[in-house]
């Protein structure tokens, strides 16, 4: 099913905005049937959703309060920040290059408390461990209201695969990744998600969609109050393709240099999962 874009101007650039459908997290644990339709429609035929969190406040403003720790953490010298980097551990850790920076915070270590927070970081774990524990049960809420559609008679669960009590690599990462002066200077990064379900949380153009209708290139509006949520590969395989991983890339729509923050849950499967279908 092809949907069509709108346009949008920015600085003076037409550009397509992908046609990404609403679904209201108050409406979803509302059992509200026609949400959770929306929900398996655009699980399906995008990948790519917005859940309407704008009900919960208290989480919008630990996303909030997150965006400025980010900020904190990415003020130190490159010094400081590269204590946090780990060789070798995909999911955990300070990653960064020039003019650009992550940090990766695993669920399980926060829960077990075994491996410390950098220093800005811990300073707030409050609010990392309340913004974990949101996400993490946000993204069980999805899970649910999808596998009731993919199964309606109860015969799987996509939940078979996520139990909150097994070893996962579930994890909070934020960045830091200013927009370039030079648009050229971008770096292609198309990729899919491999995880389960990620929970996008950002104030500015930065997500491309590649639309699976016609394979043509669609920008991501960020919207206040909302997630930007991508199905990835695992839920893709584990349910034969039913729901669709989009490819995607980071990138912006004209160049010029500007401050970009986001926040990211994503949300894994239990680990060593096989990738096939339940
Ligand atoms: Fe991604």
């Amino acid at each position: 099913m092809s949907i069509p874009c709108r346009k949008a101007i920015v600085n003076n650039t037409e550009i397509n905005v992908a046609p990404l459908e609403t679904v209201s997290l108050r409406l979803l644990l509302q059992k509200d049937e026609g949400e959770r339709i929306k929900l398996y429609s655009a699980a399906r035929s995008l990948g790519f959703f917005y859940l309407d969190v704008s009900d919960s406040k208290p989480y919008l403003a630990d996303v909030e309060r997150l965006y400025s720790v980010t900020e904190q953490y990415f003020a130190q010298s490159e010094e400081n920040l590269l204590k946090d980097f780990r060789m070798d551990d995909e999911f955990r850790g300070y990653k960064g290059g020039n003019n650009w920076g992550s940090l990766e915070i695993l669920r399980d270590d926060v829960i077990s408390s075994e491996v410390p927070l950098p220093d800005i970081i811990e300073s707030d774990s409050a609010t990392v461990q309340r913004f974990i524990s949101a996400s993490h049960e946000v993204s069980h809420v999805i899970l649910g209201e999808l596998s009731k559609s993919l199964w309606p008679d109860s015969e799987h669960h996509l939940e078979e695969k996520h139990h909150p009590k097994k070893r996962n690599n579930s994890s909070l990462k934020v960045y830091r990744g200013p927009t370039l002066e030079n648009l050229a200077d971008v770096r292609d990064n198309t990729h899919t998600d491999g995880g389960s379900l990620t929970l996008l949380y950002t104030d500015k153009w930065g997500t491309q969609v590649e639309l699976p209708w016609n394979k043509e290139w669609a920008w991501v509006e960020a919207k206040p109050g909302h997630a930007i949520v991508t199905v990835g590969d695992t839920l893709q395989a584990l349910t034969g393709g039913l729901l669709y991983s989009c490819r995607h890339r980071v990138s912006q729509p004209v160049g010029g240099f500007e401050e970009r923050w986001a926040v990211t849950y994503f949300f894994r499967p239990e680990n060593d999962t096989s990738l096939v279908p339940l």
